[in-house]
């Protein structure tokens, strides 16, 4: 089997950007998981689902031609949801229909399907806890909660022009809290997790600081 990456951890802890470089570094496949649930919100948004059927999301997500490509780039079918994802409404609904176990459910297979054929680099929140328990190598990545509300005020303002930075903060940890809470497969940090604090490191470091212990790993660890 080949070697799987496990990163998780919250909002703006840096995990898409390190995790993606990371793969790129390595030559292996990259899959964001948040993107699967963001699709999965966008679609229900599309289908004109209320965010209250849950029965009908889940059956929806059930029922969608859902790829990731090896970069990390998310369509419905033939259509590249990559940009669509994004938005503020989508990121507040994937919240939601993330919570829902049947929904969760129909994303296991894509993202275990993801890791038979490539070495592979996922990040999330429960790719240590549920989706790949047996990975070589399992990340929880971290900030203090004021830098992770920065980074992700900066990327907004980046790609809109600008961000109420005090809503930017509060949504964030509202999101942060409902996805730590929630029954099914909450973030949480496992034992077996090498927990690394990103407040005051670059994304180089990061990624350099990972690409070393994935070396040290490989050296001492057969592929799964
Ligand atoms: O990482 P992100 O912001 O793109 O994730 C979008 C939402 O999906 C977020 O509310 C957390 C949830 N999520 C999850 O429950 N499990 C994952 N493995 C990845 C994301």
């Amino acid at each position: 089997m080949p070697h799987v990456i496990a990163i998780d951890g919250p909002a703006g802890a840096g995990k898409s950007t390190v995790a993606r470089l990371l793969a790129r570094r390595l030559g292996w496949r990259y899959l964001d998981t948040g993107a699967l649930y963001r699709a999965v919100a966008l679609a229900s948004m599309e289908a004109g689902v209320s965010e209250h059927e849950g029965g009908a999301i889940a059956h929806l997500a059930a029922s969608l031609d859902l790829r990731q490509d090896a970069e990390g780039r998310t369509s419905l079918g033939a259509r590249d949801v990559s940009p669509l994802i994004r938005t503020e409404a989508v990121t507040q609904r994937a919240s939601g229909v993330s919570a829902l176990p049947e929904v969760r459910a129909a994303l296991l297979a894509v993202q275990r399907n993801a890791a038979l054929q490539e070495n592979l680099v996922c990040e999330g929140r429960d790719m240590a806890s549920v989706v790949f328990p047996q990975a070589t190598l399992k990340v929880y990545l971290d900030a203090r909660e004021e830098v992770r509300a920065g980074r992700r005020a900066t990327e907004l303002e980046g790609r809109d022009g600008h961000a109420d930075r005090a809503r930017v903060r509060h949504e964030m940890n509202a999101r942060d809290h409902a996805d730590s809470t929630r029954a099914a497969a909450p973030l949480r940090r496992m034992d077996d997790q090498i927990l690394l604090d990103t407040s005051a490191l670059t994304i180089e470091d990061v990624v350099s600081a990972l690409e070393i212990m994935v070396k040290e790993r490989l050296l001492h660890r057969q592929p799964r």
